[in-house]
């Protein structure tokens, strides 16, 4: 446990609904530039950290620590996004009738907080962003085309570039290879990797091959608490860990 070097913690972090509690006094962190994952069975409480760490769900008691002493959980959703904090949801967020270069370039202007307006200019560097992006995607030669036309997997990546261009300091994403190929799952992990180069990356995820092959570490929530964490190999291994998850095949 880091604390001096991590981007984020939650501390004593507690969420219920109607008395549930889906999280119980949760502590847990990601240090900068690093690419965790989490992982537990359905109902963990997965999806609700990340919805406490992006300003989503009000945690009960408890703390959410961002940089240097930013009290995340004191600021609306808006503001956590404006901090650097980017999320990729599950429900899709694209325009399926424009191009790929006109999402990311509406993914550019709301980082501006700017009402979207797709008819007012880019600057040269936001264009060229929106290039690289597309680049980094492997979809540049799909840039005039309309968004309908990719398939799963490419749809996910333009979402992730949505995300990118934004430029967050905190990359959050909930399950994104779900549906993949298992191609399309291998190219996620090697961006997801590439991302965690200047990103730190939090990665909600089921497929164990997924994050044995992306993460540097793993932490395992069951019943709203941090069960295990550690190397893939070292959850693998916790007895604890195989009878609540992975021993239910
Ligand atoms: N908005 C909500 N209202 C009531 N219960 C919820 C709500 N969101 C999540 N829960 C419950 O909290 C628990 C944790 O859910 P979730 O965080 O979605 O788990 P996971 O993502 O690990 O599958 C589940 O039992 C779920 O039914
Ligand atoms: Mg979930």
């Amino acid at each position: 446990m880091s604390e001096s070097g991590s981007i984020i913690y939650t501390d004593g972090v507690t969420v219920s609904f109607d008395g549930f509690k889906a999280l119980q006094a949760v502590d847990f962190y990601v240090d900068h530039g690093e690419l965790r994952a989490l992982i537990g069975p359905n109902g963990a409480g997965k999806t609700t950290l990340l919805d406490v760490i992006c300003g989503k769900v009000k945690p009960d008691s408890g703390r959410v620590v961002f940089g240097e002493a930013t009290e995340l959980h004191q600021l609306e959703e808006h503001d956590i996004t404006m901090m650097g904090i980017g999320r990729k949801f599950q429900t899709p967020s694209v325009f399926k009738n424009m191009t790929l270069f006109d999402n990311l370039s509406l993914a550019t202007r709301h980082e501006r907080g700017v009402f979207a307006n797709l008819f007012s200019t880019l600057n040269r560097s936001q264009r060229d962003t929106i290039m690289s992006t597309l680049n980094t995607l492997g979809l540049e030669d799909k840039a005039y085309e309309q968004a309908g036309v990719l398939s799963h997997g490419q749809m996910q990546w333009l979402e992730i570039g949505m995300v990118l261009v934004q430029d967050p300091t905190l990359f959050l994403l909930d399950e994104p290879v779900a549906g993949m190929t298992r191609e399309e799952r291998e190219k996620t992990s090697a961006l997801l990797q590439w991302l965690a180069k200047d990103h730190a990356v939090l990665v909600v995820e089921h497929d164990m091959e997924f994050v044995r092959q992306t993460a540097d570490r793993v932490t395992v929530l069951h019943e709203g608490q941090v069960l295990c964490e550690g190397s893939v190999e070292h959850v693998k291994s916790d007895p604890r860990v195989v009878e609540v998850y992975l021993g239910r095949g």
